[in-house]
């Protein structure tokens, strides 16, 4: 190989190089934080979805519906991402779950969203 094309192939990998960890950083940027949503659920959501997610916080044993559990696949197989953002936000009419729209940062939102996700998986 002469030594121009051994420079040019240099310069372009290390502008791919450059690309790529630009892209990684973007994606995780935007990508919704479980561990900042831990946080978030911790403050405003254990008190009556539990800290197991299961929904039998310290403040549900008089509600009726009781809250959502989030360890059942039965009781979250029609709850999708539209529906938890939708529920979360502007809470559930005539239960006790209030909407955080005025509480909690649209980000934070995402961030719980994501945790209550994990719960499934656990
Ligand atoms: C004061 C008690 C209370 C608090 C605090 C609370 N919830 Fe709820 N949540 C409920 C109850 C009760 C239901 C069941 C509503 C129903 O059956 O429609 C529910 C249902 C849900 C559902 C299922 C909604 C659906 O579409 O069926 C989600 C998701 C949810 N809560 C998330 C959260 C998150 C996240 C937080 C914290 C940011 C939170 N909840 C805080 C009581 C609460």
């Amino acid at each position: 190989m002469s030594r121009g094309a051994k420079i040019a192939v240099l310069s372009l990998t290390a502008v791919l190089f450059v690309v790529f960890s630009l892209a990684i950083f973007a994606a995780e940027s935007l990508a919704a934080d479980a561990a900042n949503g831990k946080k978030v659920f911790t403050a405003n959501c254990v008190v009556c979805h539990g800290d197991q997610g299961n929904g039998s916080g310290p403040a549900a044993a008089t509600m009726t519906p009781k809250p959502r559990n989030f360890t059942s696949p039965t009781e979250m197989k029609d709850i999708d991402d539209a529906r938890l953002k939708k529920s979360i936000t502007e809470g559930r009419p005539g239960t006790a779950m209030v909407g955080f729209a005025k509480t909690l940062k649209a980000s934070d939102i995402d961030d719980v969203i994501a945790y209550v996700k994990t719960f499934l998986k656990k």
